[in-house]
């Protein structure tokens, strides 16, 4: 008898089909056999109808009666309403005047998303994971959701289709990773997707949260793949974000250094999303309204933001200072590796932290203190004759302005100057010939506490004396240098 129950309930439901020979939609609360008969069973693995019941796509006609009675807003707040078909917009049931089809039909039911499903299903019902299923509905006009995720990077090809990139490439496998910490075993080609909604939103989640997403805090959608733990592309950190946020530890230390922390890390409870995604807090209201193009936008940082009324250049904050020394720093440190020893160990951990800080690509602002101390340490590290004896890095600052002598000196045809500022400041390095002729500007803007170094190529000079000058707030000092050919 035992086994004979669910083939009477098979010989029922087939019994059944066969009286509609036309797809129908049934939905979750629809003519029997519906979604939730076999999909809330409360196995792990069955329990669809039970999770999708607690979001907001379940309540999407049911919450809002202002709508319920406009056409307008059917299309997306209801279920397998099409225009084009004869009765009133739905295929199998007559929506004018007729509520009784139309409650069968409300909100946004399982085939909104799965397509029209037969029952048992006889082919595999449709799982998509493009973000253009979710784009029918979150469009622009009643939600920039689709428009502002087109307008981001995560809209693009993914990157590669090999497991351990495609586990934060694409779609399908990131959803999975995402949801069980293990990559999924590769894919059929028209089952590629970009990172789409549905790679960090589900509409079938255990922890269900106000915004649907596969992990939570927010914070950990974002961090489980901007990450360089797992993704070793080479000896390359990959995508250093979380890394960089969360500061010393990650990259290499040089001795005799101390590294400072962020204080991102440590005053943001969701930093990721805080900066990059909270449209409350950063949208321009003409262009962003979701926050889904992850663009940050710094200018809000000095405007009404945590830097409000630090006004540049009287404070420790002037973010085109930050990014002009760090684009420096990075410029410089890129033409030393080019220059330096490969046979030494101190060019790996050079080279390691060179790559941490430009993979990360927040040019400073993700973890400005840690971003700096790499960069100069590594610097230093690599050519040594620059270190300046007895220096102390970290949180304290140089006592005094200092120019450092030139390195090397006599030089042909590139060398580095360094010099040490006690104050942000405007900074201007200049460099003479004999005559007195200026005949290269080598800095000409705002600079942050602390050493720089600057690279000076003298192309098209010629041999003989030249002098470098330096002029920062009230100091001004003067040093020579010889070019030798
Ligand atoms: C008669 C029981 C039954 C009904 C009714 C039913 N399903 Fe299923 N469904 C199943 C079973 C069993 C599976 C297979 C689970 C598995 O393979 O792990 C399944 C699998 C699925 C899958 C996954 C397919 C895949 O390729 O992995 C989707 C999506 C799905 N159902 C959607 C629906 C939707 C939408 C409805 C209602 C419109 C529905 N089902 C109604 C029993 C049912
Ligand atoms: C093109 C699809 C579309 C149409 C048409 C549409 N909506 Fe919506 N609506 C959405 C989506 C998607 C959301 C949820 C996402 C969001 O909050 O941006 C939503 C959310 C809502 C909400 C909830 C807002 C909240 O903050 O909880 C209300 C109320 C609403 N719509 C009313 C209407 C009314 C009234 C109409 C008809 C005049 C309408 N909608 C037509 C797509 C649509
Ligand atoms: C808003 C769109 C949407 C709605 C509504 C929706 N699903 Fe899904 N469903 C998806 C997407 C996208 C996937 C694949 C990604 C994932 O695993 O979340 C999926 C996956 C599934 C799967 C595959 C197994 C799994 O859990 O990953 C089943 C079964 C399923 N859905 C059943 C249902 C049922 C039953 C309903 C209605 C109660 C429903 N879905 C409503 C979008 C939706
Ligand atoms: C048939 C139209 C439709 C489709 C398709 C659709 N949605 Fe929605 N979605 C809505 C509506 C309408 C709401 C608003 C419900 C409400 O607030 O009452 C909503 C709400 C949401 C919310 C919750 C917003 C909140 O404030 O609670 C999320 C997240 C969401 N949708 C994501 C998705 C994703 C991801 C997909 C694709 C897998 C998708 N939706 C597909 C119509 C749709
Ligand atoms: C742990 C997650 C993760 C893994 C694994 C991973 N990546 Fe990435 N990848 C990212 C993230 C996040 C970004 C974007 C952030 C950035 O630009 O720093 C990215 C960016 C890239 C880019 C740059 C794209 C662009 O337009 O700038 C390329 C190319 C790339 N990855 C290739 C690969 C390859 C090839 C693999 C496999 C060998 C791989 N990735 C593995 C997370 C990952
Ligand atoms: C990279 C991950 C990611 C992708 C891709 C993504 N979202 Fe989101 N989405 C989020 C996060 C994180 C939040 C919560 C933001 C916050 O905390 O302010 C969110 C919030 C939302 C909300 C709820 C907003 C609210 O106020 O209730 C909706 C609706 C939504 N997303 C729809 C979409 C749709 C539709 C797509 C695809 C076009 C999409 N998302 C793609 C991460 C993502
Ligand atoms: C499933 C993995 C994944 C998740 C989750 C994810 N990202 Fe990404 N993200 C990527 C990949 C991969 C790229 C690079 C795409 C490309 O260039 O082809 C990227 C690109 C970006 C970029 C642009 C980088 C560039 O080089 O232009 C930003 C900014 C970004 N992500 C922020 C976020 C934020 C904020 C979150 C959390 C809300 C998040 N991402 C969640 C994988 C992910
Ligand atoms: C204090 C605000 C802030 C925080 C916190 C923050 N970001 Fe950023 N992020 C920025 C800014 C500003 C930029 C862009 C710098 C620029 O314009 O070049 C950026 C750049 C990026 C980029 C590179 C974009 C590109 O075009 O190459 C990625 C990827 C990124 N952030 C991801 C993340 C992730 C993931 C987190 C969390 C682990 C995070 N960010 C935390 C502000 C922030």
């Amino acid at each position: 008898m035992a086994i004979l129950k669910p083939l009477i309930i098979l010989l029922a439901l087939l019994l059944w089909q066969s009286c509609f020979a036309q797809l129908s939609y049934t939905g979750a609360y629809g003519g029997y056999p519906h979604c939730e008969a076999c999909h809330a069973s409360g196995s792990p693995d069955m329990d669809q109808f039970t999770e999708w019941h607690l979001t907001s796509h379940a309540a999407a006609y049911d919450d809002h009666p202002e709508l319920q009675n406009d056409d307008a807003c059917l299309p997306c707040h209801t279920t397998g309403w099409d225009v084009a078909l004869n009765n009133g917009g739905f295929d199998d049931f007559f929506y004018a005047g007729d509520t009784t089809g139309m409650n069968s039909m409300r909100n946004v039911q399982c085939e909104s998303c799965h397509g029209p499903t037969a029952y048992p299903h006889t082919s595999s019902p449709i799982i998509d994971h493009g973000a253009e299923l979710c784009g029918q509905c979150h469009n622009q006009e009643f939600s920039a959701y689709y428009d502002e995720w087109a307008a981001s990077a995560h809209h693009g090809d993914p990157a590669e289709h090999e497991l351990e990139c495609a586990k934060c490439h694409e779609a399908a496998s990131a959803a999975h990773f995402l949801d069980t910490g293990e990559a999924l075993a590769s894919l059929p080609d028209e089952q590629i997707w970009e990172i789409t909604c549905a790679v960090c939103h589900t509409s079938h989640d255990p922890e269900l949260n106000d915004y649907q997403l596969r992990l939570w805090p927010a914070e950990r959608t974002c961090r489980s793949c901007h990450t360089a733990d797992g993704a070793t592309v080479g000896e390359v950190p990959h995508s250093p974000q979380a890394e960089m946020l969360i500061g010393p530890g990650a990259a290499y230390e040089w001795p005799g250094y101390w590294y400072n922390n962020s204080c991102h890390e440590m005053y943001l409870p969701e930093p990721c999303v805080m900066c990059h995604q909270w449209p409350e807090m950063y949208a321009n209201p003409d262009t962003v309204s979701t926050g889904h193009a992850l663009q940050p936008d710094i200018l809000f940082c000095a405007g009404n933001g945590c830097h409000a009324g630090q006004i540049p250049p009287d404070s420790s904050f002037n973010i085109a200072g930050i990014f002009e020394e760090m684009d420096s720093l990075i410029v410089t440190l890129d033409s030393l590796l080019q220059l330096a020893d490969t046979t030494r160990i101190e060019y790996w951990q050079a080279k390691y932290d060179y790559d941490f800080v430009v993979n990360d690509g927040s040019r400073g602002v993700h973890n400005y203190f840690y971003a700096r101390d790499l960069l100069i340490s590594s610097i230093e590290g690599i050519i040594p004759w620059l270190v300046v004896e007895g220096r102390d890095y970290g949180m304290t600052t140089p006592d005094t302005y200092v120019l450092h002598p030139a390195h090397p000196n006599p030089f042909n045809p590139v060398t580095w100057i360094a010099y040490e500022l006690p104050v942000a400041g405007q900074v201007r390095l200049d460099v003479y010939d004999i005559a007195g002729r200026n005949v290269r500007t080598l800095v000409d803007g705002w600079k942050g506490v602390g050493s720089h170094v600057v690279e000076f190529t003298a192309a098209g000079l010629a041999s003989g004396v030249y002098v470098y000058h330096l002029e920062a707030g009230s100091y001004r000092d003067v040093r020579k240098m010889v070019l030798m050919r």
